[in-house]
């Protein structure tokens, strides 16, 4: 620490130019800006989109345009720092999807994975590998890498959800792309979290053998995972964060291997400031109202809003009621940064 490095002007011209003639780089004039001292250089800052002023952009692209000229209807939600790449943080791709009553999204698969969470409507479904899964606020639906999946709503009111993909990884590995399919043909049986895996530490007896599927599960319904939020709360201690994990319910691994997903229960009054991560992170708010600093800024966010949490960024959330809870579904890149050896927590000394 302390040497002066070498700049890129102190090189001879003839140098530099045939460096350039041979596609090569010296590393000593950038190497801090590579791999800065300490902590990384964040490009994504801390951002919120709310809801509020976020919906009637959704619904006006229903009338401006029509599915069939969509194949899928999103406004991609960029961090104003990692601009003009249309990413929430360096890992994490939110969109907005609106799909109106009558509508089709059509069958389709792709390398990047994508995970749907409901904040509107009812009557919609994601079919994933021939599998109907209904879609209710609050509902996380995987579609993971390269299954089928179409979309189509029954109801009378628009739907929206919020799509988390690990896009932003997948194409920085030249890796995304996309296949179109014909119409998927159902079954009439329940989605697989209303019977195979129909609660916590309960499987088939089959799969103490057999594991072949790595995504046994795709619906997690809000409703069972609120549930279990509010008998945590009512047992955990006053320090012990309200904060549960979606996990494949075979392994008790994470549901997804790029990002993970979990929910977080504020009690009334509740401040919770959880360890400094190397993780960038995101929140999608499914009820109750509060605010949250990250690195010293203040976003207060009520339902829907959608909040975007840079890597290594101190974090404290509040609840703004004191009579209500609040609840917020996390994305994080964990699963990844814990598969690359490159997960930290800090401690508040390092904090
Ligand atoms: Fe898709």
């Amino acid at each position: 620490m302390g040497k002066v490095l070498g700049t890129i002007d102190e090189l001879p011209a003839d140098y530099r130019d045939e460096l350039a003639r041979h596609n090569a780089t010296p590393l000593w004039p950038s190497i801090r800006g590579i791999i800065p001292f300490g902590m990384p250089e964040r490009r994504a800052r801390p951002h919120i989109w709310r809801y509020r002023e976020m919906r009637p952009l959704m619904l006006r692209a229903g009338e401006l345009t029509p599915i069939e000229k969509a194949e899928r209807r999103v406004l991609m939600l960029g961090n104003p720092g990692l601009a003009p790449e249309p990413f929430a943080t360096a890992s994490i791709f939110f969109g907005l999807q609106l799909v109106l009553p009558g509508e089709t999204a059509p069958n389709h698969r792709h390398s990047p994975s994508a995970v749907r969470i409901v904040v509107e409507g009812e009557g919609g479904f994601t079919i994933v590998q021939g599998e109907r899964c209904p879609m209710a606020r609050g509902d996380l639906i995987l579609t993971p890498a390269q299954h089928w999946h179409q979309h189509e709503h029954h109801g009378s009111k628009p739907m929206v959800w919020v799509d988390a993909l690990d896009a932003p990884t997948v194409m920085r590995l030249d890796a995304a792309y996309c296949v179109p399919g014909r119409e998927q043909s159902t079954s009439d049986r329940p989605d697989a979290s209303q019977w195979r895996y129909r609660g916590a530490g309960l499987l088939p007896y089959e799969r103490l053998q057999r594991t072949g599927n790595a995504y046994p599960q795709l619906r997690y319904p809000w409703a069972a995972v609120r549930a279990a939020l509010a008998d945590f709360a009512a047992q955990a201690g006053r320090d012990e964060p309200v904060h549960i994990a979606y996990v494949n319910p075979e392994t008790g691994e994470p549901c997804m291997p790029v990002l993970g997903f979990s929910a977080l229960m504020l009690r009334p009054g509740e401040t919770l400031a959880p360890p400094r991560r190397s993780t960038s992170a995101g929140f999608v708010v499914i009820e109750g109202e509060g605010e949250s600093e990250i690195d010293g800024q203040t976003v207060a966010w009520s339902e829907n809003d959608l909040v975007a949490i840079p890597n290594h960024a101190k974090v404290r959330h509040r609840n703004g009621s004191g009579t209500r809870p609040a609840c917020l579904i996390q994305v994080d890149d964990a699963p990844l940064q814990r598969k690359i050896g490159i997960f930290e927590e800090f401690d508040a000394a390092r904090a």
